[in-house]
């Protein structure tokens, strides 16, 4: 990938972060005015959940959302995205655990990955498991995912480690639909 390819990268990340911030998360943002004025228990166990707006998502764009004080990827994947990550043999894998806390310690199928059935949604934390950088995303790296330039770990477009020092797949936070166009995460 060429500096300026990086760069544009960056970029884009900053922006889907800056829009998400400004509406996406609403209960996020309606308390946080509230639990500044409370003690830290309370703080944090009002932002122990929160509530995302996706219908502004689309195919083949993400937005990051802070929870927990870390960067969560939300992403709505493309067709071939989909059909790329489910075409992976385990055997492939350096992480062959999902690293799903929603369903425990399952095989790293993107199946078991994906936040529903049809596996357009993909919900993980956008903390690297090497030393915690925030990866690169929209389609970085050599296996169409995210790219940590750090120390040059690769994932793929399930999130899961295939190049590079980072020991595990891009872990899955709690998450659920409450409906059809709101994640909870928490
Ligand atoms: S922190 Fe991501 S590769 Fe080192």
């Amino acid at each position: 990938m060429s500096h300026a390819e990086e760069h544009e990268g960056t970029r884009r990340d900053f922006l889907y972060y800056a829009t998400a911030g400004a509406g996406a998360v609403t209960a996020g943002a309606a308390i946080w005015p509230l639990v500044n004025q409370m003690n830290p228990s309370a703080d944090v166990q009002a932002l122990s959940s929160i509530r995302v707006d996706i219908s502004g998502v689309e195919v083949g764009t993400q937005i990051s959302v802070k929870f927990l004080g870390k960067p969560v990827f939300i992403r709505r994947r493309t067709q071939e995205e989909i059909d790329e990550a489910r075409a992976v043999e385990l055997s492939d894998l350096p992480d062959r655990i999902a690293r799903n806390v929603n369903i425990g310690d399952v095989p790293a199928t993107d199946e078991n990955r994906a936040l529903d059935e049809a596996g357009e949604w993909l919900v993980m934390m956008g903390v690297c498991t090497h030393l915690g950088c925030v990866p690169l995303g929209d389609g970085a790296g050599d296996f169409n995912g995210w790219f940590c330039p750090c120390h040059g770990s690769h994932y793929d477009s399930s999130g899961r480690i295939r190049r590079g020092p980072a020991p595990e797949n891009l872990p899955i936070p709690v998450a659920e639909f409450v409906d059809e166009t709101t994640i909870k995460l928490g």
